[in-house]
């Protein structure tokens, strides 16, 4: 049964436009777009036992291209092994156990994995803290703020990549045990970067402010603010790498 927009009691409901905070016990991750899906029941609400098919539909759903939804699900979905330097190859930035498959032996992801150490998750976050100084998972009310307030009222390229470079700034500074190096710097460029291309306004606008207080303060879809998924085309591959290399040459640490 599809329930109605305005119920929003229960984890059965497959109205993807409501939406419903994380409860007590729901396994979220530090990825405010993940949360989000799962807040919004386009993914399990309380975040376990995704399945890949599950994901990519979910990342479809706001406008990501099949190539790139395939590459960071394959990614999400490998064996993770702690040993980067001579674990398995292709094993850097997985995030499932071995053991992480339904009844059926179908593979499954949990979000409380995405943020394990050794995987993708890393130092100098936007609005997360550094896990040599704190909860690198959980959104950080003061860097949120501090985010919020670099910039009068969109967040475009230059934007986005000036104020990386700010947060490397920081916590160089501020985190003796730092672990940034060029693997991170392009992760993050290409977190911001897929975020520019999924919520920005067409090409040459950035991101309202008011849709990233919904993403990040709310873990909440910005539909109420008027946004909607991008229908002309989704963001493929090479559009992506274009939009990190831009925000890289603005956000560059090193
Ligand atoms: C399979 C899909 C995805 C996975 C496994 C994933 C995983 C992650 C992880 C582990 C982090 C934490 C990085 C850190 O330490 O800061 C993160 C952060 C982030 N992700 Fe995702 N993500 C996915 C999809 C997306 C998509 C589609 C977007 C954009 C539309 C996105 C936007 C972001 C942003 C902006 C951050 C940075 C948060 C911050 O620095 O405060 N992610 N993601």
């Amino acid at each position: 049964m599809v329930r109605s927009k305005e119920n929003t009691d229960t984890n059965t409901t497959t109205d993807t436009d409501t939406f419903r905070p994380a409860a007590a016990g729901d396994a979220r991750s530090p990825c405010p777009v993940l949360n989000s899906l799962a807040n919004h029941n386009r993914l399990p609400h309380d975040g376990r036992n995704i399945t890949a098919p599950q994901l990519r539909s979910a990342l479809g759903s706001i406008g990501l291209g099949a190539d790139l939804s395939a590459l960071l699900v394959w990614r999400a979905f490998t064996i993770h092994n702690d040993d980067a330097e001579f674990g398995p190859h292709g094993s850097i930035g997985g995030l499932r156990d071995a053991e992480d498959v339904t009844a059926d032996g179908v593979p499954v992801l949990h979000l409380d994995k995405v943020g394990r150490p050794h995987a993708i998750e890393h130092d100098v976050s936007v609005t997360r803290q550094d896990r040599a100084l704190g909860d690198p998972i959980a959104l950080d009310p003061a860097l949120y703020e501090q985010f919020l307030a670099s910039t009068p009222h969109r967040f475009g390229v230059p934007e986005l990549g000036r104020y990386r470079k700010v947060r490397y700034a920081e916590q160089a500074k501020a985190n003796p045990d730092l672990k940034f190096e060029r693997r991170e710097h392009y992760i993050a460029c290409g977190e911001l970067a897929v975020l520019r291309c999924l919520f920005g306004e067409g090409v040459f606008k950035g991101i309202p402010k008011e849709y990233l207080e919904a993403l990040f303060g709310e873990e909440r879809l910005p539909l109420k603010e008027g946004w909607r998924p991008r229908t002309w085309v989704k963001a493929f591959l090479p559009e992506a790498a274009a939009v990190i290399l831009a925000i890289s040459r603005y956000a560059w640490p090193f």
